[in-house]
């Protein structure tokens, strides 16, 4: 959908024009897994895939929302969590307003359509993207330059506190500050961040949807927020100083593992391990040894697996079938299905993936959906129709 698509769905839904529209995409995670709400580090990048949405103002103090996508419309004068099954989607604008609110800007009564192409339930972001695209927009309506990082802030409690979903702050971080072919180091604790340039004049990024995405998510998201926290509390009795695991390092780790259960010993390791990766990986990059990121690619995806235990054995799959074609391949987001994220050469026949794709079918009876990324800028104001705002 372009902007002109969208501009025509909001006039003829509300018989008016907009007042803005913008858009903010989806994200891609090269490296540092479970990593952001552990205060450490990220290297995500923002891709082409996208929201869009259109909004105005209404004089009747109403939200009027209208999904394109799912040709669903939602109405309320209350910012209540929407209950609903059908209405899920309605949770990102009205958790958006309503974190505005508690900042004391309120925009009033507003109209909105979302449009996009993120594709759903494969881990792109699609949520941190939609609201992030109507903090932008409302904030903009609203002659508000609140920073970017800040609004990144907002969206992620929006998500907390409204939807309820404990993620941290890479996504939202990411759609709204990436840049084009340029990953983005993320210091989750400072929020300092550096780009780095992605070498997109010899390699690709390519995701394999898995077509997988267990229910188990959500619920073995949080538990292992929680061991790492028991493991941070293990370790602050040696090391008070330890406020999170972004303060341990694997040698920490270690030296606790007569004293910490299984599973917390390996979480805490996984993360301390983790956060090593994503500098190595920076350094990599910044030497031009892309085959060496590669490598902590799959070493990433095998702390996921045995350290970490949110692999599926679907995801497991398409990366060991990658091994010896991709330079780097591991499966990305929170976890239990979503996609695989892989590095290729640009120079890699499109029927390596084919093989892999049959193979797929062959073992699972699943479809997987091939996904070709392109790093791309991070949300913007696509046009104001109202000379007053800007
Ligand atoms: C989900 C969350 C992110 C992050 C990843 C795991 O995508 O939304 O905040 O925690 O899982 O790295």
């Amino acid at each position: 959908m372009d902007k002109e698509a969208i501009f025509d769905i909001f006039y003829s839904y509300f018989g008016t024009n907009p007042e803005i529209i913008a858009r903010a995409p989806g994200r891609v995670n090269l490296i540092g897994e479970h990593t952001d709400y552990n205060e450490g580090f990220v290297l995500p990048a923002a891709i082409g895939q996208s929201v869009l949405v259109a909004a105005g103002r209404n004089e009747t103090g109403e939200y009027h929302f209208y999904a394109a996508e799912y040709d669903s419309s939602f109405s309320t004068r209350e910012l209540k969590t929407a209950v609903a099954p059908r209405d899920w989607w309605a949770n990102y604008p009205m958790g958006a307003i309503s974190e505005l609110k508690r900042e004391g800007l309120d925009p009033g009564g507003i109209n909105l359509v979302i449009g996009g192409s993120i594709p759903q339930g494969a881990g792109l972001s699609s949520s941190a993207a939609l609201i992030s695209a109507v903090l932008l927009a409302l904030t903009e309506l609203m002659n508000q330059g609140l920073s970017r990082p800040g609004m990144a802030r907002l969206a992620q409690r929006a998500e907390n506190n409204f939807v309820g979903t404990q993620c941290g702050i890479m996504d939202m971080f990411a759609s709204l500050m990436g840049r084009h072919d340029h990953v983005l180091r993320l210091d989750c604790r400072s929020l300092e961040y550096t780009y780095s340039p992605f070498p997109g004049d010899e390699y690709r990024l390519v995701l394999f949807d898995s077509r997988v995405q267990h229910q188990l998510v959500s619920s073995e998201y949080n538990t292992r927020r929680k061991e790492c926290e028991t493991g941070v509390g293990i370790l602050q009795k040696k090391y008070p100083e330890i406020r999170s695991l972004r303060d341990a390092t694997p040698a920490t780790v270690y030296e606790h593992a007569d004293v910490m259960p299984d599973n917390i010993f390996r979480r805490c390791l996984f993360v301390t391990e983790e956060n090593e990766r994503v500098n190595a990986f920076c350094r990599a990059l910044e030497t031009g040894n892309t085959e060496m990121a590669g490598a902590l690619m799959y070493q990433s995806h095998a702390g996921l697996q045995d350290l970490y235990e949110v692999c599926v054995e679907e995801t497991s799959f398409l990366v060991d079938s990658m091994r010896g074609i991709a330079a780097g391949s591991r499966q990305m987001g929170g976890g239990f299905g979503g996609c695989t994220i892989n590095l290729l050469k640009i120079s890699t026949p499109d029927n390596e993936i084919e093989r892999v794709k049959s193979a797929y079918f062959a073992r699972f009876g699943l479809h997987m959906r091939v996904l070709p990324v392109k790093i791309s800028d991070g949300a913007q104001i696509l046009q104001i129709f109202n000379e007053n705002v800007g």
